[in-house]
């Protein structure tokens, strides 16, 4: 099929691209002209394990496109994704200008029958307004598609490739078979709503995610009161099929451009038709206390933070990805910061876009792990990469001022903590509390 994908951030580049390699032609469209010429050198703007390669391969084999020019584009395709941001408004709402944008660029451009695909998460009912805008603007027929993005990032290319459901949303029989027949090479999982439905999915998953994280963190703050160990509550809970094990990782808390936008969008969205969400409310809440939770962990142990040197072990929101929109890791580091200490951070990729969030005269960028631990009074691992897993830990409380270890995602197991001298948090495990008294006694 020849297919036009507007905007070539995570979902259009990714979606866009894994389409290509499906054996479609695909363009993709970006007002951003540098960023264009970097695609058309095969060069990525974002970090994602295996795209790089995939973007090359599609461009070379002449299936992938990239251009600025969306009026050729939408004249020659048969389908035209819309996948621009829907970044959040002050009070949490999407903001639907490049939706908008987009839907009349479109229509100006239309010559003829075409099926407009949003890709975007959008608030319930804005398909319909995609389908007013473009209506007023031209007289050529066509019809609208919603098909929520369920990607991760981090897994982009992975989750396009072997998504567990597709869901397509739209309001007649054939464009949404069309759509269907686009991603059956993908899977069978198809589920066929009206627009509305499909709109809600996307958001209604993502609450429905967040609030797991939320629940089980909640869990591991009552476990470290009672001595439970949260890692086996939830892998005993996970057990049940309808509970399931993933998602139910106690730490920081969840960051990214898409569960705090989402959430904070849903109980808008909620709000607009007078209803209270109380239950995403507090989810939001307990998330953004239990990032807090490295800095009293932090202030327990070392009283004063002000002159203390901190290393920082990861930045981004999480692993394999260089993206810190959202991450625990900026609230954290400015908090510390202002509490008048050093930070020496690192991060594997995310230090670049990190830099360009929070610069600051007393941030020191180191270029490993071990340079970020050096004379530090203690050290806080807040991304869970790897590399971090497989450092060894006698070698690092060696190079520290003060052994503390505040591991904000739970990397290290009990018998790895046991073999050091480490003060060691973790979240929701009995096992700081032995470490403490091994201490204790020692001293
Ligand atoms: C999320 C959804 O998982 C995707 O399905 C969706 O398409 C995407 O949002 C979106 O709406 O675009 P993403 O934000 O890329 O994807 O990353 P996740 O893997 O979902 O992680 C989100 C956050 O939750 C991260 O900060 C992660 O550290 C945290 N998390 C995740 C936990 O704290 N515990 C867990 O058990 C799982």
């Amino acid at each position: 099929m020849e297919l036009t994908v507007i905007g070539t951030g995570y979902v259009g580049l990714v979606s866009g691209t894994c389409f290509a390699e499906l054996g479609n032609r695909v363009t993709c469209v970006d007002k951003d002209a540098s960023k264009i010429e970097k695609l058309n050198q095969g060069i990525i703007p974002i970090y994602e394990p295996g795209l790089t390669e995939l973007v090359q391969k599609n461009s070379t084999e002449r299936r992938l496109f990239f251009t600025t020019d969306i009026i050729s584009s939408v004249q020659k395709a048969e389908v035209v994704f819309i996948a621009v941001g829907t970044p959040p408004l002050p009070n949490g709402e999407a903001n639907l200008q490049f939706i908008e944008q987009a839907a009349r660029d479109i229509a100006i451009a239309m010559n003829g029958y075409k099926i407009i695909v949003t890709k975007s998460t959008v608030p319930v009912g804005t398909n319909e307004k995609i389908k007013g805008i473009i209506s007023e603007i031209t007289n050529h027929s066509f019809d609208v598609v919603s098909v929520p993005e369920f990607l991760r990032e981090g897994s982009a290319v992975h989750d396009t490739f072997h998504p567990d459901r597709v869901i397509i949303g739209a309001e007649k029989i054939d464009a949404g078979e069309k759509i269907a027949s686009l991603h059956r090479p993908l899977t069978e999982q198809i589920v066929m709503t009206d627009l509305r439905s499909a709109e809600m999915i996307k958001y209604a998953s993502n609450a429905f995610l967040a609030t797991k994280i939320s629940f089980i963190n909640e869990i591991a703050n009552i476990c470290e009161k009672v001595g439970a160990d949260v890692t086996l509550v939830a892998r005993g809970m996970g057990y049940d099929q309808r509970i399931g094990s993933s998602f139910l990782q106690a730490g920081i808390g969840y960051g990214g451009s898409c569960f705090p936008k989402d959430t904070h969008a849903l109980i808008q969205i909620a709000g607009n038709v007078e209803y209270d969400f109380k239950l995403l409310k507090s989810v939001v809440e307990v998330n953004q206390l239990q990032r807090f939770n490295v800095i009293r962990q932090l202030r327990d142990t070392l009283g004063s933070l002000n002159g203390k040197m901190i290393g920082i072990w990861g930045l981004a929101f999480k692993p394999n990805t260089d993206d810190v929109r959202e991450s625990p890791a900026l609230e954290i580091v400015a908090y510390l910061l202002q509490q008048g200490a050093k930070v020496k951070v690192y991060d594997p990729v995310a230090m670049e876009n990190f830099r360009y969030e929070c610069n600051h005269e007393s941030i020191i960028w180191c270029s490993n792990a071990i340079e970020a631990s050096v004379d530090c009074d203690a050290l806080c691992l807040l991304t869970e990469w790897s590399e971090f897993k497989t450092i060894e830990l006698l070698q690092i409380e060696q190079v520290m001022r003060q052994a503390v270890l505040i591991d904000g995602r739970n990397v290290f197991s009990k018998e790895e903590i046991e073999r050091t001298n480490f003060t060691y948090y973790s979240v929701g495990r009995p096992i700081m509390n032995r470490i403490q008294t091994k201490m204790v006694t020692k001293a």
